[in-house]
């Protein structure tokens, strides 16, 4: 029996990889950077299967330039801004996503990022490493306390319902505000504010919303003039969330204490970006939810939903399932 093709946009583990190679006929990018637009458009003709990661922009014009035959999208992340899901619903496609297996790893990393920020873990190492320490030094390096402060979550769903658990650890009053408004029976210590409130009185702010229309620039100067001095900000969401302009102004201007981002507009940020220049910033290459443990279960959940699609049957994480009715 012929196996369904499909285009795997790149190497992802072998949890999952192994599972699509079993039962699919796999073109894969094996590249370290993501196929050009024109590379992608070519090698999904005739796919029957995407397997996407977040990089990869899935349009219209990608679905058309597959074909009829192509019966799903799997997208390698739980993010999925990268696909336009409307264009996938209007030709039946459906698409599915990776959520809860990188909840906990994405949780784990902006409280890595609060806490470095805030007590100025690189600007420290820094300080050790060309030659600055002197001795123990009574205002060396004064940073802001997790303990007792106050961490607004801007969206709590599953990754600002587990930050929120572990703040309680810290003793922190926790408040939110989502923006999708979703309706919360949370089982977590949190408050829901206004987005003002959340901005005049967190000490720690911490974004865990899709990037959609409405978050573009959530993050805006005039909220960044809302902040504390001392506020610490935190994006392991989407880098357009935040003006980066914006942002760059405030942190430059001392009008926040620090910020911590895993994304950025564009990714990647330029070396040359203004931002870089800046100490009371520390920055990674998105990758809050690189486990081990959470980046096998996302391929392996990626590879679920593929293979599900192709056998007609409902994708176990489906983001579309109206494609259904
Ligand atoms: C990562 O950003 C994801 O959406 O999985």
């Amino acid at each position: 029996m012929t196996k369904p093709k499909v285009f795997v946009t790149r190497i992802i583990p072998e949890k999952g990889l192994a599972m699509v190679r079993d039962v699919c006929d796999v073109d894969l990018w094996s590249d370290e950077l993501p196929p050009s637009r024109g590379e992608l458009l070519r090698r999904v003709q005739g796919a029957e299967g995407i397997l996407s990661l977040l990089t990869d922009r899935i349009d219209g014009e990608v679905m058309d330039a597959a074909g009829e035959q192509l019966r799903v999208i799997s997208n390698h992340a739980v993010g999925f801004d990268n696909i336009d899901v409307n264009a996938a619903t209007a030709r039946g496609i459906p698409v599915g996503n990776t959520p809860d297996v990188l909840t906990d790893a994405t949780a784990d990393f902006a409280f890595t990022l609060m806490m470095s920020a805030g007590r100025r873990v690189l600007e420290a190492d820094r300080h050790v490493r060309e030659g600055k320490w002197k001795t123990w030094g009574p205002m060396l390096l004064l940073g802001a306390e997790l303990h007792g402060a106050t961490l607004g979550l801007v969206g709590l769903g599953r990754i600002g319902k587990a930050v929120a658990h572990r703040a309680s650890g810290f003793d922190m009053r926790v408040i939110y505000y989502d923006p999708n408004e979703i309706n919360h029976d949370t089982d977590v210590n949190a408050s829901p504010v206004d987005f003002e409130t959340l901005l005049k009185e967190s000490d720690f702010i911490s974004l865990h919303t899709p990037l959609t229309p409405d978050t573009h620039h959530l993050i805006d100067a005039e909220a960044l003039s809302l902040m504390k001095a001392n506020a610490v900000l935190v994006n392991t969401s989407r880098g357009p969330v935040v003006d980066m302009d914006a942002l760059y102004e405030a942190l430059r201007d001392h009008k926040i204490f620090a910020a911590g981002l895993d994304v950025t507009d564009p990714e990647p940020l330029p070396v040359d970006h203004p931002l870089l220049s800046l100490d009371n910033l520390i920055i990674a290459p998105h990758m809050a939810s690189a486990s081990g443990a959470a980046r096998g279960n996302m391929a392996w959940m990626a590879a679920n939903n593929l293979i599900a699609g192709l056998k007609g049957n409902p994708l176990p994480n489906c983001v579309n399932p109206q494609v259904y009715k």
